[in-house]
C-alpha cells in the first residue's frame, strides 16, 4: 500500500479523535476516547501492525505521522483532562459557597415556665436549709384535705363554691396541706420537708383569683423546733429568694386563722416602697394533727407554711396578672 494512503488514514483518525476529545463532557468519556485511540490494542497501534505491508523506504516516514499522531492526542487529552479538572473544581467551590455575610439561623430552644423557674428556686433555697423535696397527689380524700387537719364538717372551707368534688369522697386538693397529715403517718420526727403542687379551688377568676394555682407546703417537726425557727427560716428564705433582684425586702408576721395550726399566722412583704402583700399562710402545728397523725400527745412540736407560688413569681417578676401563667401567651412567656 502506498505510503500516502497510510498518512491519509493517520489524518482521518487524527481528526476524528481530536473532534471527539473536544465534545467529551467528562473525565470517564475522556478516558475511553484515550482507551479507543491510545490504549494498547487502540486504533493508532493496530495501525502499526500494517508497518511490514509498507514499502521499507516509507516505514520511517510513516513511524514518524504515526508518533507525532499520538503525542499529539496525548497532549490533547491532558489538556482537555486537566480543563474537566478545573470546571469540576470551580462547579464544586461555587455549590459550596458559604455567604458569611448571611444572617445565621436562629435554633429556637424551649425554656422552663416561670412558675418552674420560681418552684426551683424555692426548692433550692429549702434544701440548702435542710428540708427534703416530697409530693403528694392532685386527688385527695376528704379526710387528708380537711378532717385530718381539723377542718371540721361545717367549715366553710368544705363549701360546694369552694371545692371541686369527685365522686366517693374524692376531690381535688384545695391546697396541699394534706400532705403533713399523709407525711407524718409514715415518718418520724425529727422531719423538715417542703412539698410544691397544684391546688385547685372553685372560685371566680380574676387578676389575682385562678382556679387552679400552686402551693409550697412546709413542714418542720422535732421536740423543740419553736415560732423563733419559723421565722428564721423565712427571714432567711425571703432574702435569699429575693437576694438577685437587689432590692429591700421587709417581713412582717400577722396573726391569722388556719384550723390545723395554733397560733396561726400570715407572713407578709413588702419590697422596696410597694404595699404590704401576704405571700405564707404559718403557724405552730395543732396539737389535733399530731394526734391524727399518731404522734404521742405533747412530745412533739413544729411549724408548717403554706406559701403561694404564683403570688411568689409576680412579686418576683413584677407580674400583675395571675392569669398570664396559664394563657399559653407567647408574648408572655418569651420574656422569661
Ligand atoms: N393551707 C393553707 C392555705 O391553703 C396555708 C397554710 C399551710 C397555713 C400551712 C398554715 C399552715 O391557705
Amino acid at each position: 500500500m502506498a505510503i500516502e494512503n497510510f498518512e491519509e488514514k493517520v489524518n482521518i483518525l487524527e481528526k476524528e479523535s481530536k473532534e471527539a476529545i473536544q465534545e467529551a463532557s467528562d473525565l470517564a468519556r475522556l478516558e475511553n476516547i484515550r482507551i479507543k485511540y491510545l490504549g494498547r490494542k487502540g486504533v493508532l497501534n493496530e495501525l502499526v501492525k500494517e508497518l511490514p505491508d509498507i514499502r521499507e523506504g516509507s516505514r520511517a516516514r510513516f513511524g514518524h505521522s504515526i508518533n507525532f499522531a499520538k503525542d499529539n492526542l496525548e497532549r490533547l487529552i491532558d489538556e482537555k483532562s486537566q480543563e474537566l479538572k478545573n470546571e469540576f473544581i470551580a462547579e464544586k467551590l461555587e455549590k459550596e459557597k458559604i455567604d458569611i455575610t448571611m444572617p445565621g439561623k436562629i435554633f429556637a430552644l424551649g425554656h422552663l415556665h416561670p412558675l418552674t423557674k420560681v418552684e426551683r428556686r424555692i426548692e433550692d433555697i429549702f434544701q440548702s436549709m435542710g428540708f427534703e423535696i416530697v409530693f403528694g397527689s392532685e386527688i385527695e380524700s376528704e379526710y387528708y384535705n380537711f378532717d385530718a387537719l381539723n377542718i371540721p364538717k361545717n367549715h366553710p372551707a368544705r363549701d360546694l363554691q369552694d371545692t371541686f368534688w369527685l365522686r366517693r369522697g374524692l376531690l381535688l386538693r384545695t391546697h396541699t396541706s394534706p400532705m403533713q397529715a399523709r407525711y407524718m403517718e409514715k415518718n418520724n420526727p425529727p422531719l423538715r420537708i417542703i412539698v410544691p403542687g397544684r391546688v385547685f379551688r372553685h372560685e371566680a377568676t380574676d387578676a389575682s383569683h385562678e382556679i387552679q394555682f400552686h402551693q409550697v407546703e412546709g413542714l418542720m417537726v422535732g421536740e423543740d423546733v419553736s415560732l423563733a425557727n419559723l421565722k428564721a427560716v423565712f427571714e432567711e428564705f425571703f432574702k435569699k429568694f429575693f437576694s438577685t433582684r437587689g432590692k429591700k425586702i421587709e417581713v412582717r408576721f400577722r396573726p391569722g386563722y388556719f384550723p390545723f395550726v395554733e397560733p396561726g399566722m400570715e407572713i407578709d412583704i413588702k419590697i422596696a416602697s410597694s404595699k404590704w402583700l401576704e405571700v405564707v399562710g404559718a403557724g405552730m402545728v395543732h396539737r389535733k394533727v399530731f394526734k391524727s397523725a399518731g404522734y404521742a400527745p405533747g412530745k412533739q412540736q413544729g411549724f408548717a407554711f403554706g406559701l403561694g407560688l404564683e403570688r411568689l413569681a409576680m412579686l418576683y417578676y413584677g407580674i400583675n396578672d395571675i392569669r398570664l401563667f396559664y394563657s399559653s401567651d407567647f408574648r408572655f412567656l418569651k420574656q422569661f
